[in-house]
């Protein structure tokens, strides 16, 4: 069975909510509590662990409340997301594979976590296996002056998301780096990459967007809104 890690320990600056992006009200909920209630909903995850900032008395009714399996816990994060990762795996016991899943995306599915673990466990050389979705944008690389210096061949360009699936020991191989390789991670899959391990993409879909501006947050309850009507 998976266990599932939950990262939401960062502060959300440019959310500018006044407290850190996981406790951000979204749609009359913790953003993080849309993730939470996702992967629990998904077939094949015991367990569930959250690396939340050092202020937790936001957790209250979340870790607390009493809830049928899977359990959830939570962990103090770190500096960095990926030290985030590693504190929240080093509580999480056993389980494998490991499912990581940034809280800043709280319109993540079941299906979409389920779909993750399932190509992991079908391509046996994999190490991880990520939800991304291929890129529409024309993707230029521009240079510390503003010019233009490179346009990337689109076709072979993917936007990442999470949530992003490990085989267990190949992701305590990745986090066991020092710190500062740690911090350059954007993603733990990079990590997996840069040691010529094999990451393979699942396509997701854009609806499992990231917050991170409050123009973000307005679709997210756009959305969220549109899924509550379909639903009833
Ligand atoms: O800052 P970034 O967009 O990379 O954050 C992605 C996710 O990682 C967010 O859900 C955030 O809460 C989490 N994070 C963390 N610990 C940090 C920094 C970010 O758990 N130190």
């Amino acid at each position: 069975m998976a266990v599932a890690l939950i990262v939401a320990a960062g502060s959300g600056e440019r959310l500018g909510a006044g407290r850190p992006k996981a406790f951000a009200e979204l749609a009359g909920r913790p953003l993080v509590q849309w993730s939470i209630d996702a992967l629990r909903a998904a077939q094949g995850i015991e367990r569930i662990v959250l690396a939340l900032p050092r202020d937790r008395s936001v957790l209250r009714g979340i870790t607390d409340r009493p809830a049928p399996p899977p359990q959830v816990s939570a962990v103090e994060g770190g500096a960095t997301r990926s030290e985030s990762v590693r504190r929240a795996l080093a509580a999480a016991g056993e389980g494998d594979p490991v499912l990581v899943h940034d809280a800043a995306r709280p319109l993540v599915s079941a299906e979409l976590a389920e779909q993750v673990i399932a190509a992991l466990e079908r391509d046996r050389e994999a190490d991880a296996a990520i939800a991304a979705v291929p890129v529409t944008d024309t993707v230029k690389r521009v240079d510390g002056a503003g010019a233009v210096s490179e346009t990337l061949e689109r076709s072979e360009l993917w936007a990442v998301q999470t949530p992003q699936v490990f085989r267990r020991a190949a992701l305590e191989r990745a986090l066991d780096v020092p710190a500062e390789q740690l911090a350059r991670a954007t993603d733990d899959a990079w990590l997996i990459e840069r040691s010529g391990g094999r990451v393979i993409v699942v396509p997701a879909s854009g609806e499992n967007l990231k917050v991170t501006t409050p123009f973000d947050l307005r679709v997210a309850e756009l959305l969220l809104e549109e899924r509550a009507r379909r639903a009833r």
